[in-house]
C-alpha cells in the first residue's frame, strides 16, 4: 500500500513591513522539526518571530531550541531554561546585571561569536502597557541608509565596553562598582557586520563607547544617530506580552531592550539561546 507523507507547511504572516513576523504552526508541527530550515531562514529575514500563546513547557522549549541550531548552554542551568526577572528575591545574582538590558543592546559582544538566537517565553506577564521587550531589525535599518552614509561608515571599528552601559542607569557609581564592571573587558567590533551571505547589519547600542579614529563629538553623533535611526518605528517592533507567548530573535542582525516595569510585579520570562555559527568580521 502507498503511503502518502504529508509535508508540514510554515504557517506565518507579517507583523510589520521592515520586521516580525507571527508563527501559526502547532506546538506539535515545530517540536517536530519538519519546518526549522523554514523558521531559521524567516527568522534571518523578518529578525523577530512570534510564537502567540504557544505555551510550551520547559522541556518543550529546550527541545523547539535544539530542532533551530546548536543549543548554548548558559550559567548553572546547563541545558534548561534560563529564568529572567529583576526580582533581587527570585533572582539575586543577575538583577542588578539585568538592568544594563533596559537599553538597546545585542547580547555577547565581547564574544568572538556572539550567540546567534534568543527564544524567550512569558511565564508571568508584567502589567500592560510595562515590560514589553522591543527589537529592532539592524540590517533593515542599515538597507535603508543614505548610499553616501553606507559608504561613510562601512570600514569603522566600534570599541563596545559594557562597564559604559553602567552610566545609563548608574551614574555616579563608586570606583570599586566601575572597576568591578571593566573587569568584563572591552572589545573592538566592526559598526558594520558583513555576514557570510553578504547582507550587512549594524553593530550598536548601550555597550558602544566609541568610535576608533574619530573625534568623540563625531563619534557619539554617529554612534547616536544610527541607534536612534536603527530603532525607529520603521525598524522596531515593541512585544507586548501574553502569559504562554514565545519570541525568537535573530542576535546577529537586531538590537533588543526590555521596556521598564516594577521589578516587584513578578514578571517572570525564561530564556533559551543558540549558539552562534559566524564570528564578527
Ligand atoms: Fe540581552
Amino acid at each position: 500500500m502507498m503511503s502518502v507523507a504529508t509535508k508540514t507547511e510554515l504557517k506565518h504572516e507579517e507583523i510589520k513591513p521592515n520586521i516580525g513576523s507571527r508563527i501559526l504552526n502547532s506546538k506539535e508541527e515545530l517540536l517536530s522539526g519538519d519546518i526549522a530550515g523554514e523558521i531559521r531562514e524567516l527568522l534571518g529575514q523578518r529578525g523577530v518571530l512570534v510564537f502567540p500563546e504557544i505555551n510550551f513547557t520547559d522541556d518543550e522549549q529546550v527541545a523547539f531550541t535544539k530542532t533551530l541550531g546548536n543549543f548554548a548552554p548558559e550559567g548553572d542551568h546547563g541545558e534548561n531554561v534560563h529564568p529572567i526577572t529583576l526580582d533581587v528575591e527570585k533572582n539575586p545574582s543577575s538583577a542588578e546585571y539585568l538592568k544594563g538590558s533596559l537599553y538597546w543592546h545585542l547580547d555577547g559582544v565581547r564574544n568572538t561569536v556572539p550567540i546567534l538566537a534568543s527564544l524567550l517565553s512569558c511565564r508571568v506577564p508584567s502589567p500592560k502597557g510595562t515590560g514589553n521587550t522591543g527589537i529592532a531589525n539592524t540590517y533593515a535599518a542599515y538597507d535603508a541608509l543614505p548610499e553616501e552614509t553606507k559608504q561613510e561608515i562601512d570600514k569603522l571599528r566600534v570599541i563596545h565596553a559594557p562597564w559604559a552601559s553602567m552610566f545609563y542607569y548608574e551614574p555616579e557609581p563608586d570606583i570599586r562598582k566601575l572597576k568591578g564592571f571593566m573587569q568584563a573587558g572591552e572589545a573592538e567590533l566592526p559598526l558594520v557586520w558583513e555576514h557570510k551571505d553578504g547582507r550587512k547589519s549594524l553593530v550598536l547600542g548601550c555597550t558602544a563607547h566609541h568610535v576608533v579614529g574619530v573625534d568623540h563629538t563625531k563619534s557619539a553623533e554617529l554612534l547616536h544617530g544610527l541607534r536612534d535611526f536603527a530603532t525607529s518605528e520603521p525598524f522596531s517592533y515593541s512585544h507586548e506580552w501574553t502569559a504562554g507567548d514565545m519570541i525568537i530573535w535573530d542576535n546577529t542582525g537586531t538590537l533588543h531592550r526590555a521596556e521598564a516595569y516594577d521589578p516587584s510585579c513578578g514578571r517572570m520570562m525564561v530564556r533559551t539561546k543558540l549558539e552562534g555559527e559566524e564570528p564578527f568580521n
